[in-house]
């Protein structure tokens, strides 16, 4: 009996997992995203600003409008003057390729030349829960 539990609780267990890489998955200019590699990418190139003060948090971020964390004050009016859009993965696509492209004279610098890091780290920050409120 304990064992047959234990075999349901592992098969639910596998049918969870697949149903969040499912709801992970971003496909981006033809290479899809691996959260995974993309998690690797955010801990050394994104989480020192990020995690911290000097910058909004990333969770929720997708289809979030641009510059809209009411606790983080530092915003520019550059990133401000784009506040009308979203963070749709095509815009972040954008962003990340060219943050003074993208809003000019924003106060983000980190630039992520490679696609395939671009929707790695766009699928990682769709796996990411909602902010802490
Ligand atoms: C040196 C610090 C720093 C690093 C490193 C950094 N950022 Fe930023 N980021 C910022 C700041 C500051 C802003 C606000 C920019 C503005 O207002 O012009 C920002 C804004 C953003 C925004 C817009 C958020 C919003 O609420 O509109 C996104 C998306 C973003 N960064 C993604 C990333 C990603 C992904 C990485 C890693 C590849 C990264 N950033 C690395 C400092 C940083």
């Amino acid at each position: 009996m304990i064992w047959k539990s234990g075999l349901a609780a592992l098969a639910l267990a596998a049918l969870a997992s697949t149903a969040i890489a499912q709801s992970q998955e971003v496909t981006l200019n033809g290479l899809t995203g691996d959260a995974d590699a993309g998690a690797e990418i955010y801990a050394t190139d994104c989480r020192g600003c990020h995690a911290v003060s000097i910058a909004p948090t990333l969770r929720g971020v997708i289809n979030r409008p641009i510059a809209s964390v009411v606790a983080f004050p530092g915003y520019s009016d550059a990133l401000k003057a784009k506040s009308p859009e979203t963070w749709t993965d095509a815009n972040l696509d954008a962003f990340l390729s060219g943050p003074q492209a993208f809003a000019p004279k924003t106060l983000m610098v980190k630039v992520v030349p490679d696609a395939q890091q671009r929707a790695d780290l766009i699928a990682y920050l769709a796996s990411l829960p909602p902010p802490r409120s």
